[in-house]
């Protein structure tokens, strides 16, 4: 514990107030770096910035693409100045009018996937109305809605002569996240070379790239098992040099990326015993943490007590660590044994970089969104959104009833 705590970037500890997230922008971008350099000259990475858009301007500095899903994402790539060339524009439904825009914005800097034909017939339409060539990687689904299956993915290829303005560059494919098996990663890959060489083969078609998002594992809770990256990399890397797919290899990656490089700091608020259970109630909660794979709060995620006058109390006891949500549902921790905890000690969450930023379910209860913090060493930390009330979106805009 010790370890996760001496990382962590001094001036968070002293917040005035919680709960907060910090992003740790170096951290961030070591990681790329490193992950990038382990898996050079193989493969070259794409940020999904799904796991986290406070990540994004960094991402676009040390990553090759960036995975873009929504018009809202877009927005914010634009806003930051993220260059087009970089983003890969997914999402299982594109408004046209969203997708017209960004061709007239951007003239087919970006890449599009496609992911039906129906949306693959839009594109083409698109790029023909507005005299623009466009890049397109076409989704092969994995059983879901998202992408294509093998025959539409073919149609399209062996009609490619009938629409010279479309580069077909490739195939987009991701089938989920946190997955422990790297053999089932290797599955995955074996039969995408296959597909690739059918298309070669049957239809002539080389693809000039290959997007893969592996879903890499990344270890939540205390008893998760844990790889280090240069050996699961390297067997990955062993698994890409099987392929004989000679193109570009790109993994899209969002988890496995920032997990490490976020945190979360919350404060006890009040501290009780009631039938025997100790509870510390939080400031923070289930609205703010999300930890893919807890259930009932039974796993022990990494955190750190931050004792408010530094001290380290002697005796432990068992608590229950609850947020401040009205549902009985929000406890962050069972059973966690700790030095006891009194008003203001604070509680510091980490592996907290990815997801729980966006999907935690925080419109719940209309509590005010956290606060977000950025550190790097050139700019310290940086206060990059106050704390949003979120009232406002829970209410008709309307001043009586
Ligand atoms: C198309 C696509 N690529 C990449 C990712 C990132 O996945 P992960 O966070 O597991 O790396 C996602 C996540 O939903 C995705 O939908």
């Amino acid at each position: 514990m010790k370890q996760l705590i001496q990382n962590v970037p001094r001036e968070f500890f002293s917040l005035k107030s919680t709960p907060a997230y910090l992003f740790d922008l170096d951290a961030f971008a070591g990681r790329v770096q490193k992950i990038r350099s382990l898996l050079a000259p193989r493969a070259r990475l794409c940020y999904a910035m799904k796991a986290n858009p406070f990540l994004t301007h960094t991402a676009a500095s040390c990553a090759g693409r960036l995975e873009v899903c929504s018009p809202g994402e877009l927005r914010i790539c634009e806003r930051l100045g993220v260059p087009m060339e970089k983003v890969v524009l997914s999402g299982v439904w594109k408004d046209e009018d969203d997708i017209r825009r960004t061709v007239r914005t951007w003239g087919g800097a970006n890449i599009f996937t496609a992911e039906s034909l129906g949306q693959f017939g839009l594109l083409r339409r698109i790029s023909e109305e507005e005299h623009c060539p466009l890049r397109l990687l076409l989704r092969l689904s994995s059983g879901n809605q998202f992408g294509m299956d093998k025959d539409a993915v073919q149609d399209i290829v062996r009609g490619r002569g009938a629409y010279p303005q479309l580069t077909l560059l490739g195939i987009q494919f991701y089938s989920g996240t946190q997955k422990k098996r790297l053999d089932a990663i290797g599955e995955e890959l074996r039969q995408l070379d296959e597909f690739l060489a059918y298309l070669a083969r049957v239809w002539g078609y080389t693809a000039e790239e290959l997007e893969y998002g592996p879903g890499f594992f990344v270890p939540y809770f205390v008893t998760d098992p844990a790889v280090p990256d240069e050996e699961l990399l390297a067997q990955f890397g062993s698994m890409l040099d099987e392929l004989s797919f000679s193109g570009k290899i790109t993994l899209e990656m969002g988890r496995f990326l920032a997990a490490p490089c976020g945190y979360y700091l919350t404060t006890v608020r009040d501290v009780k015993c009631t039938q025997g259970e100790n509870y510390a109630i939080l400031d923070g909660g289930i609205h703010h943490l999300n930890y893919y794979g807890q259930t009932m709060a039974m796993k022990h995620p990494y955190f750190s007590v931050l004792p408010k006058d530094g001290g380290t109390a002697g005796e432990t006891a068992d608590y229950q660590l609850c947020g401040a949500l009205c549902t009985a549902g929000d406890i962050l921790v069972r059973k966690a044994s700790l030095p006891q905890l009194s008003c203001g000690d604070r509680l510091l969450f980490s592996r907290v970089g990815a997801y729980s930023v966006t999907e935690a379910i925080s419109l719940f209860l209309s509590r005010d969104l956290p606060q977000v913090y950025l550190w790097s060493a050139a700019e310290g930390l940086v206060e990059a959104r106050g704390a949003v009330p979120t009232d406002v979106l829970n209410a008709p805009r309307v001043s009586s009833v």
